[in-house]
């Protein structure tokens, strides 16, 4: 594996999922995979969870971290070839990311959509450019339309709680106030597709995710229908993909409450963190034993020490 940055870098999962078993047991199982090694972690855009699990899913690995805030630390940088730099940024990604693979063994790099030119954000311009200039293996700790650090996460958590063999899993758009990226939905529905689940997606009119995550999955509009007898309920706010960038506040009976959970078979509730409570999800909710979301974040860190135990071995 050259790069982590979908589940099509996966080229085995049962490996994957044996590995996440293994660091579950020993955390420390490969400590020294990547003594001697550096991880870089580029942030664009704020984290918590990110930023923090993979330092530690580095150091259980041996590996020696540096993190650096791109966005505010750093030069800004061009990201387009041939570009005539007059304007803001000061420096190409061509050398920053040839300068970065001097000081570190693999790359992460965090950077969000502008959830204003679709074309543009679902061309991942950041990220690819990383993994065209970088001399070593890029880590995406989340690009515009795909965070597959989580969803490899939700897929442990999935697998490690399923008490059926093929669990109903429900992905449901939650109200925000804020329009945020697709890129959540867009990686859960991809890993979800890699296990033995039955997944349905149900969101209002008018928020259909992108047609290239999307063949073959069962879509509703109705959430009540969609959350009857699931086992598993994923809530997350996306903006629409057309028009791109909308969104809807208003629609806050799309926030799951017990009255929604009370649907399910005693479902496990779901979100990648941070959370609008009382808006995405209500209290009763987030604060009954029906949320997974700690164990979620707790999974963040044997996701982030499988990926790169994989990297470290080049594949
Ligand atoms: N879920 C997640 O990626 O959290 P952070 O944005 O805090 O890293």
């Amino acid at each position: 594996m050259k790069h982590f940055t979908s589940v099509h870098d996966v080229d085995d999962m049962n490996e994957w999922l044996s590995l996440a078993d293994l660091f579950q047991k020993d955390p420390f199982h490969f400590s020294e995979a990547g003594k001697g090694k550096i991880l870089g972690l580029l942030f664009l855009n704020p984290s918590l969870r990110t930023r923090m699990s993979t330092q530690k899913a580095a150091y259980q690995l041996g590996m020696n971290v540096m993190v650096m805030n791109l966005d505010k630390d750093g030069w800004q940088l061009e990201m387009e070839d041939g570009a005539v730099m007059n304007g803001n940024a000061q420096e190409h990604v061509k050398e920053a990311a040839q300068v970065l693979s001097q000081y570190c063994d693999v790359i992460g790099v965090r950077s969000f959509p502008s959830l204003e030119d679709r074309a543009a954000d679902y061309a991942e311009p950041v990220l690819e450019a990383f993994k065209k200039y970088a001399t070593v293996p890029i880590l995406s700790l989340e690009s515009a339309t795909r965070h597959p650090l989580q969803s490899f996460a939700d897929l442990i958590t999935v697998r490690s709680l399923a008490t059926k063999p093929r669990p109903k899993v429900v992905l449901t758009w939650a109200p925000h106030p804020r329009r945020l990226p697709q890129a959540v939905p867009n990686s859960f529905v991809e890993w979800m597709k890699q296990a033995d689940v039955e997944l349905v997606v149900t969101h209002p009119e008018g928020f259909e995710l992108a047609p290239e995550f999307m063949g073959g999955v069962t879509v509703t509009h109705d959430q009540k229908a969609a959350l009857s007898g699931a086992d598993f309920v994923y809530a997350k706010n996306w903006s629409a993909y057309e028009p791109y960038g909308k969104t809807a506040p208003e629609l806050t009976d799309w926030q799951i409450t017990s009255e929604q959970m009370a649907l399910t078979d005693n479902g496990g509730f779901m979100h990648c963190l941070p959370v609008r409570r009382n808006v995405v999800v209500s209290d009763s909710v987030l604060d009954s034993p029906q949320s997974l979301v700690i164990m979620q974040a707790a999974n963040r860190v044997i996701s982030a020490q499988v990926a790169l135990y994989k990297l470290l071995q080049g594949g």
